[in-house]
């Protein structure tokens, strides 16, 4: 068949929502699995998949040999130019008609953010390989907050160093609505859109809505960022990502609101989850 949607990044966070409106969906697909661990739950649920990984290109020649569409997120990585703009040389070699794209809100050509540079750098290789596509640019990830889970379960407290100010956090289960969306139709085609949740949030906002999820009292500390920085690298975050994600909180931590956009709603027709709904449902991890 010639419209089949291939997945790329199938087994995260925001690709695992994904795969679970196409599975109610009637459209054609495969994910993409990079070890036989991550294919068995998939295909155990009847989900087809075929083993590949970025980087491979024979392997990857082969696959998209029959692909009408594919979904393009991986993980960041300093290999990620490389990987995700290789795809797309491939894609184009194979006769692919679409991608839809994982950017993120930050996305910016030349910028000391590797991961806005990154995928900058992907979004102008996107759009100049003649493919139809679509960019999704998400703003920050309520699923973050599962980065915070050791010092949320064990000194109920999130460190962070964003001050008072506001961002529309997005639940990646919006993120996956709006990618299928965007797989399954075509008027949306050639265009980036930057995707937030509904409102805008403050770290105490969300140690607000974590707290009466959990029935525990939880708090945001406001740290400097340089010690925030110093406690991502203790952790174990390598260097780059440590900065990275500093500066991230950093600037937007200088405007005390962000505004959402309407992106979401040109895309999906959805109810967005809010931060409560967000507590709510993974209250458990917490
Ligand atoms: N976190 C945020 O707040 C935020 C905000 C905006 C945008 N973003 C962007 O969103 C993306 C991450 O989304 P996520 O958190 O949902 O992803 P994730 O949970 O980190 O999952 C990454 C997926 O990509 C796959 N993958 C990674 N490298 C691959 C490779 N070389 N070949 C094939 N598959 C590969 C992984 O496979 P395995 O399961 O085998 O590892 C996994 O399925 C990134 O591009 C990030 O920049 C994040």
């Amino acid at each position: 068949m010639n419209d089949q949607i291939l997945i790329i990044g199938g087994t995260g966070t925001t690709g695992r929502s994904l795969v679970e409106l196409l599975k109610s969906s009637d459209a054609n697909y495969k994910v993409m699995v990079r070890n036989y661990a991550k294919a068995a739950p998939l295909q155990a649920e009847g989900v087809s998949t075929v083993m590949g990984e970025l980087g491979d290109w024979p392997v990857i020649e082969s696959i998209l040999n029959d692909i009408d569409t594919v979904f393009l997120l991986s993980s960041p990585s300093p290999t990620k130019v490389e990987e995700q703009n290789g795809l797309i040389d491939q894609a184009v070699k194979a006769g692919v008609r679409k991608i839809v794209k994982i950017s993120a809100v930050i996305a910016d050509v030349g910028s000391h953010i590797h991961l806005a540079d990154w995928h900058g750098t992907i979004e102008n290789h996107l759009i100049a390989s003649g493919l139809d596509y679509i960019i999704l640019r998400p703003h920050s990830f309520m699923q973050n907050m599962l980065m915070h889970l050791g010092s949320i379960k064990g000194q109920n407290s999130i460190y962070e160093s964003m001050g008072t100010a506001k961002i529309p956090m997005i639940d990646t289960r919006d993120v996956a609505q709006a990618s299928f969306d965007c797989l399954i139709r075509n008027n949306l085609n050639n265009n980036t859109y930057v995707i937030t949740g509904p409102e805008a949030i403050s770290y105490d906002d969300v140690a607000n809505a974590l707290s009466k999820a959990t029935g525990r009292q939880i708090n945001y500390i406001p740290v400097p960022s340089e010690a925030h920085n110093q406690g991502m690298k203790t952790a174990g975050l390598p260097d780059w990502l440590a900065d990275d994600l500093t500066f991230m909180s950093k600037n937007w931590g200088q405007k005390e609101v962000h505004q959402p956009t309407s992106d979401f709603k040109k895309i999906s027709r959805t109810q967005q989850y809010d931060i409560d709904r967000f507590a709510k449902d993974y209250a458990g991890y917490f």
